[in-house]
Formats: C-alpha cells, structure tokens, sequence
C-alpha cells in the first residue's frame, strides 16, 4: 500500500484567458486537478502543480484597449483577483505566472528556432484576410459580421448563420462589417508563419504518441484517430498574426507575433521556470530527467491543441512530451448548459460569500467526477443530499459519537491494545486503501468516494451494534467503552487520510483533535499508539441547509416584468457615460429627400443641422418611406461621424432610425422624431 518508489510529477491545469474572473467551470477543473496532486503527495511523490494567465492574443488587447489601459496593466488587474479564488477553494497551486512573462518570451522563442533550425518545420505562406481599413488591423473571424450569404439575415457571424445555421466563410457574408469599427472590411495580403504539421514525420509522431494504447481516454483517443487519420489529414498550422497584437514578437520577423496559443501551453513551462528559480531548483535538470512526469488537465474544448499541436511543438523542439493529457467534460446546473441570462450560473464568490463551505463543493464534484469526459451535473437537491448524508451523516458522525467520550471519561486516552490482533473490523477498513489508492490515481473519484462511504458504513453498522451511548450508562462497561470509542476514533483517522486529497482544510482539523501529525497515505497501517491523548471534539463541519443553494445562483438578467430575452435583441455592453458623450447627436431637418438612381436602399437627405451648410447624407430606408413624406420633418443626426464615401458620394452622417432583429417579424424602419419644440442643431444628451 505506500508508495513503493518516489516519482516526479509536474502537473498543471489549462492556463485561463485573463480577461475575465474565474467561473465555476474553471474552478471545477482547478478541484479535479487539485484532487490529483493532493493525493499522489499523500502517497509521498514530489509534484509541482503550476498555473498561470493565458494573458496574449486580439480580445484581450481589444478589452484592454476599451478599458483605456494597457493589455499589461489588464492582465494584472485580472490577475491580482485569482487569489481570492484559489485560497477559497484550497487549490493550492505551487506558482501563479502569466504567458506575458519573462520566461515565455525566452521560452517561446527558443522552441519556435529550434521548429524552424533543427526540425525545419517552419514556412511561410502569404494569405489573404479581411483587413479592418479604419483601425489598421487584420480582423480575427469573431470581429467580421455581415448578412448570411443563404438567407440575407443581418448580423451573422462570419462562420455561420444563427437563423437559417448555414455554415460559410467570412469571405461570403454579403455586406461585411468589421464590429470593431463598423467599416466595410478590404482582403488584404501578407505573409504568414506556418508549423508543417502536415509534414510526413510530425504525423508519423503524432499516430505513436497519441495512439499509444496505454496513453489518452478512450474518447480522446478516438478523436485523435478521426483527426489524424481522416480524409483531411493534418493541415499546416498558421501560427502567426500581424501587429497590432498583444503576443511575443517572432525571431526575425519584426511585426509578426506568436499566435496565443503558441505560446500558451509553452506558458505551462515557464510557470514551472519561473517557481523553480524563485525556490532555487534546478528547471533544466529536472525537464531533462526522463523520469520527470507531465500531465496537463484540460476541458474538451481544448483537445484538439493539447493531444496534437502541443505534443509535436515539443517534441519537434527537441523537449520532453507529456505523459498524458486528463480530459474532463463541462458543468451542467440541473441538465442545463449554465446560462447566466437565465440565472442558473454559479458564481464561486458567491458561494463563498453566502458562507457555504467550500469543502462540500470539492466533496459533491469529487462525488460526480470520473475519469470519461462526460458533463458533471450540479443539481441542488442532489448537492444537499450528498454532503449531509454521506458527508456528515456517514463520516463526521463516526468522531462526533467517539470524542465526547474519550475526553470525558477517560482523559482523552485512547486504548489501542485490541489493535495488536487480528482485528477484522480494522483490517477490512485499512485494506481497502488499495483499491482507493488505485481508484483516486485514475481519476476516478466518485468509484473512490463510495468505496470510502462504504467503508464509513460497516463503522456505522458496528457504531449501531456497540452503542457507546448505551455503554456509557454503567460504569462497568468502561473498559468496553474505551475500546469501542478508541476503534472508532482509529476508523475515523483512517477514513480521513481517504478523504484527505478531497478535504484537505478538514484533515487538518482532524489532525488537531487527533493530536498527530499531517497524515500520509502510509499512516493507513500505523494505528494510534496506546494510551494516546486526543484532544477534546469540537465540531468539525455543519450540515447545508437548502436555502443556501437558493441564494447561489446569479440573478437572472432580464427583469421578470421585461420581454422574454428571445422578443428583443440582446443588450449590448455596458458603457460609460463618456463613451456615449463621444456620438454627438444633433436635430437635423430634412430639406429635401430624394431617390438614389441605381440603388434600391437608399434615400439621400438633405439636412439643415443649424451649420448654415446644408448636409447630404445617404440614408438606407427607402423600403419604409416616400420622399415626400419626410420632407420639412426634424429627425436626429450622429453629426461628428467620419464621412463615408460611397458610391453615391458622400454621406455626412447617419441619420437614427429603429428597427426590429428579425426583419422577418417585423420589416419596419422606424426614424426618429423629437417632441415639438427641437430646433435643427440641438443636441442631444
Ligand atoms: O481555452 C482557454 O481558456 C485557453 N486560455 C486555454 C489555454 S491552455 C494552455 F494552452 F495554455
Ligand atoms: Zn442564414
């Protein structure tokens, strides 16, 4: 049952956008791994378990840039809020680094030469993208919308249609926009950084690796064999953007940068590098040492990066591989999806600031846990249930029954003479550590919890066959007494050295009213000695109760008394009232208005806005109104956009008008019109 040789574990979880807190998803994955690393330290292995922000890449440059701060001075912000998370759910990660740091730039670059000079897997090729003309910048896919090239509906991403599903490239959608600036997007060229991955010996590499039997889930495995034997074969990796970019500038390339996740998982490394230099350990020795172990816990929507770019990236760099990449599927709430419009997300602040003990959500997910990557479901009742029944009912029961007593009548001494013998109460209990040993390292936690809450039952079933409480009335039965409570209070230490990796904060609590030293796994077989003194119980956890649950979940964000979040479309962000101070809206009236001649959209305006200049500005609503009936109308003008030259000529302006998300239900542009009174030029504000 110990652990028969010490091994070498370097273990991490992905690296999280840092544009963003912490959500209940990543604090399950932080759990499921925490669970691991706790555990294979308890069977007395050396593991490091780093973490860091996955700071790089446009969004987060984009955020930065709306919050008016540097992407450096946003990813430190975001970051400076992690502690708060991690301490409350006792994830003890060893580092906490960021991919903009020191030791992934160096990092970074050293495997991309050694792709590009020792593997010769780098090359280039130039391609054409949208290009937003008015921010000077190449637009990701997710900044590019336009209407569906299948059923004209507006707004469409450039990857498919969110009405008729039509799948497509950006280049198709009819009338592109760029959501950043709203210009019309132009196909720009230039030349791009590709990993060969498509090359003969990266697939030779990647069918040994990730088809090895014995290395990744079984679902995972099949995935990796649809991609790496499909018809599709393995396309080259286009592993670089153009400035602007929040990343790290490529060797010899000036203005191009790493794609993020390039360096992402290279981050993985350089937290490791960062902690191994702040605690004097030697990195490249313990990298270099075959029997250095790496396993990354990952969620399924990152499969494909980490079973078969990071893998190649590695070894074709010349450095060690991981062992094995731990697949996990996402939280549900009740079978649902989580959705914050609808109030069903968890917020894990929330959790902590109701007061709920962060030790029954590490207990209820390690209770649901197992080593497939199927969804794990949070049901509320299910939660209660779990923690008071098994939790409290089954395992603090077991001490609270036997302390008392010990400290009463018999200061605290336990009597351990009985445990010389051959003890089948005792030994059923110690050996089951095997198969719990063997469950907890395959990351099949739930098979591990009910073979702990099995054992917690054959203790209650002799707790209800002894009755310590029916002895305690006739001091005659004292010697009996003490044995009894004495074999409960040895079941209870050995129980909790099982429940350790899960509940580390109340192993410690147990240790303190044991009066021992932080348990290890081998203290399975070590009983307590004779005549030991245990200190006096004192409660170790309280049951939940399930009005607690009602307040967790985030508040629903459409009022009730508001239209269903389906009638409207959804709000955009929030801004400040200096960005809306930005849009200088004025009262303009219409002097003229006439057909555009070749177009079946347009009316072109002729507006008094008080400058004494008259304004042309070309407006798209001839599908709703006549000239005629605009003419001598007062409507609101944006007065300070940037003139846009089009066909017609140029439009100074945009004049406001309202219209419903799906044309559809309701094909109406509505314009503007102030209460009586408005004079053109007026602001609005
Ligand atoms: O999907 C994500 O949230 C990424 N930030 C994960 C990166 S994992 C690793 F590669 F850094
Ligand atoms: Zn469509």
């Amino acid at each position: 049952m110990s652990a028969t040789s010490s091994r070498k574990l370097f273990v991490t979880t992905a690296l999280p956008y840092a544009n963003g807190p912490f959500h209940i998803g990543h604090i399950m994955e932080y759990i499921q791994a925490d669970i691991w690393v706790r555990f294979m330290r308890l069977r007395g292995h050396e593991v490091h378990f780093v973490g860091a922000d996955d700071a790089h890449g446009a969004p987060i440059m984009i955020a930065a840039e709306k919050a008016g701060v540097t992407p450096q001075a946003f990813v430190a912000n975001i970051a400076a809020g992690r502690k708060q998370y991690l301490d409350g759910f006792h994830i003890a990660f060893d580092n906490w680094h960021s991919t903009d740091g020191e030791e992934n730039h160096q990092l970074s670059k050293f495997i991309y030469q050694q792709l590009r000079d020792k593997a010769g897997l780098i090359t280039t090729k130039t391609i054409e993208q949208f290009f937003d003309p008015v921010k000077n910048m190449f637009l990701p896919d997710r900044y590019i919308k336009g209407e569906c090239p299948k059923c004209g509906a507006k707004d469409q991403y450039g990857d498919s249609c969110e009405v008729c599903s039509a799948v497509y490239a950006p280049t198709e959608l009819k009338n592109p926009y760029s959501t950043l600036t709203g210009a019309t997007p132009v196909m720009k060229s230039s030349e791009h950084f590709f990993f060969r991955l498509s090359d003969a010996k990266c697939v030779e590499f990647l069918r040994h690796w990730a088809l090895d039997p014995q290395r990744l889930q079984p679902e995972v495995a099949n995935k990796a064999r649809e991609w790496l034997e499909g018809d599709a074969g393995l396309g080259d990796w286009d592993i670089s953007r153009d400035a602007p970019y929040f990343g790290i500038e490529i060797p010899d390339a000036p203005g191009k940068y790493f794609y993020v996740w390039l360096d992402a998982p290279i981050g993985y490394l350089a937290s490791l590098k960062n902690y191994f230099q702040k605690t004097g350990r030697d990195y490249d020795a313990f990298m270099a040492d075959p029997a250095t172990e790496q396993y990354h816990f990952i969620g399924k929507d990152i499969t494909y990066f980490h079973t078969l770019f990071w893998p190649a990236t590695l070894h074709f760099a010349g450095l060690k591989v991981p062992d094995n990449i731990f697949v996990h599927g996402f939280i549900t709430v009740s079978g649902e999806k989580m959705s914050k419009s609808r109030g069903t997300g968890i917020s894990p602040l929330r959790y902590l600031d109701v007061g709920m003990n962060p030790e029954w959500l590490r207990y209820y997910i390690a209770a649901k846990l197992s080593a497939k990557v199927e969804d794990v479901d949070f049901n509320p009742e299910d939660f209660v249930a779990r923690v008071n029944s098994d939790l409290i009912g089954k395992y603090i029961n077991i001490a609270s029954r036997a302390a008392g007593f010990i400290t009463k009548k018999f200061d605290g001494k336990v009597s351990m003479q009985w445990a010389t013998e051959q003890d089948t109460f005792l030994s059923s209990l110690r050996h089951a550590g095997g198969e719990i040993a063997a469950l907890y390292e395959a990351r099949e936690y739930g098979k591990a919890l009910r073979a702990v809450m099995d054992q917690a039952d054959a203790v209650n079933v002799y707790v209800d066959a002894n009755k310590p409480w029916e002895l305690a009335k006739d001091p005659a039965n004292n010697a009996r007494l003490q044995e009894v409570c004495s074999r409960l209070l040895e079941a209870f230490r050995v129980l909790s050295i099982y429940l350790k990796p899960v509940l580390p904060a109340l192993a410690t609590q147990v240790e303190a009213l044991l009066n021992i030293a932080p348990l290890t796994w081998d203290d399975v077989s070590r009983p307590l000695p004779d005549q030991h003194v245990v200190n006096a119980y004192s409660h170790l956890m309280t049951r939940v109760e399930s009005k607690m649950l009602d307040d967790l979940f985030d508040a629903p964000e459409t009022p009730a008394a508001a239209p269903a979040a389906t009638d409207i479309e959804a709000i955009d962000a929030e801004i400040k009232i200096d960005d809306f101070a930005k849009v200088d809206l004025r009262i303009a009236k219409i002097v003229e208005c006439a057909h555009v001649e070749g177009s079946d959209k347009l009316l072109r305006l002729t507006l008094d806005v008080g400058e004494g200049r008259m304004r042309n500005v070309f407006s798209g609503i001839k599908s709703a109104y006549q000239p005629e009936q605009l003419v001598g109308k007062l409507t609101v003008l944006v007065a300070n956009l940037a003139p846009r030259k089009m066909k017609f000529g140029v439009s100074e302006g945009m004049v406001l008008a309202a219209s419903a998300q799906d044309e559809k239900a309701d094909p109406g542009i509505y314009i503007l019109e102030p209460w009586p009174g408005a004079k053109p030029g007026m602001r609005i504000r």
